[in-house]
């Protein structure tokens, strides 16, 4: 993975690995940075450099957005750093893999009025996954779309060869097309989370700062690591997510902090703030990134496919 930074007015090229020399430069969407030194994290916030074009594209690097959690920002993240990757000419393809169908929506697709969806795929034979898949609005982003048909397959593959591996079979054909492929899971570690967690290369982390935003990660954790041992030992945590922060308060600060002080390094630097930017995008089918592309929300998950780009979790 090449670090290459471009010339820029904003910042200063070349971010080290060495901690103590590290840039504090302060960049564009960190609105909750204050001197331009420390980040909303309490860590020195690193200059993340903007991503070289690829001249060619795939194999994806697969990502399951993870919490068993309902409504911390797994889907909201899977759109918009999506979109963010796909901005910056990366071929991206995001995997509806909630029954709710919130992503399809999101992204504009009629999900309840397909025939064939995700669930088809996992469940019956004979389908092209190409025929499935369906371009949307923002270029180089494509989705597989679900909807409440996929709240049966849970029960449907239990009895199959290898229910494990499903999904990670559905996916073959693509993976030479995609540089990144996207999941995002339902709010439960069950048989559907687990077939995204076997296809995975990394899973990102969506956590909501609040009160009990830690409460049941001690077992997503768990799980991750008996997938690691069992099925997917290339399975690795790419990043844990700070969403809905407001810098306002301290609560949501001291929020942060103790995620930090749990998970240390795995805690992206990059945090999306509190905005009703987001519920509106959704309503408006839209990617953050187009729907309010000056606002710092968009740019948060612009730096967001930066940090995750740097840090190896996308070409
Ligand atoms: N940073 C944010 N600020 C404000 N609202 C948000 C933010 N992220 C998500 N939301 C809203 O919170 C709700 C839950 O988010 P969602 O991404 O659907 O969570 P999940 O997929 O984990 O259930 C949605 O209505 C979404 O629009
Ligand atoms: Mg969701």
């Amino acid at each position: 993975m090449t670090t290459q930074s471009q010339p820029s007015d904003q910042r200063t090229p070349e971010p080290s690995e060495n901690t103590t020399e590290r840039h504090h430069a302060r960049l564009p969407g960190t609105e909750a940075v204050g001197a331009g030194l420390v980040g909303p994290t309490g860590r020195p916030m690193p200059d993340f450099p903007e991503p070289a074009p690829l001249t060619s594209h795939g194999p994806a690097r697969i990502i399951a957005m993870c919490n068993q959690k309902g409504g911390v920002g797994k889907t909201t993240t899977t759109i918009n750093l999506g979109a963010a990757l796909a901005e910056v000419g990366r071929k991206v393809l995001l995997v509806d893999f909630d029954p709710q169908g919130a992503l399809s929506v999101g992204l504009g697709v009629r999900a309840n009025e397909l025939d064939v969806t995700i669930y088809n795929l996992l469940v019956e034979r004979g389908h092209d996954v190409r025929d499935v898949i369906q371009t949307t609005a923002t270029p180089n982003l494509d989705v597989i779309p679900a909807n409440i048909d996929l709240s049966a397959a849970e029960v449907q593959l239990v009895g199959e060869v290898a229910r494990e591996q499903i999904l990670a079979r559905v996916l073959r054909p693509v993976m030479d097309d995609y540089d990144v492929i996207m999941i995002d899971c339902q709010p439960s570690l069950g048989l559907l989370t687990v077939n995204a967690l076997t296809a995975a290369h990394g899973v990102v982390i969506p956590l909501e700062c609040e009160f009990f935003a830690m409460r049941g990660v001690a077992l997503l954790v768990e799980t991750i690591d008996k997938i690691t041992d069992r099925l997917n030992p290339r399975l690795q945590v790419d990043g844990i997510l700070a969403t809905m922060f407001d810098s306002r308060t301290l609560h949501s600060k001291e929020v942060v902090r103790s995620v930090v002080d749990h998970f240390d390094d795995q805690v992206f630097h990059t945090v999306i703030s509190r905005t009703v930017k987001f519920p509106d995008a959704t309503l408006a089918a839209e990617p953050i990134t187009t729907y309010a592309s000056t606002h710092g929300a968009a740019a948060a998950y612009r730096q967001l496919a930066r940090e995750l780009i740097a840090r190896g979790g996308a070409a």
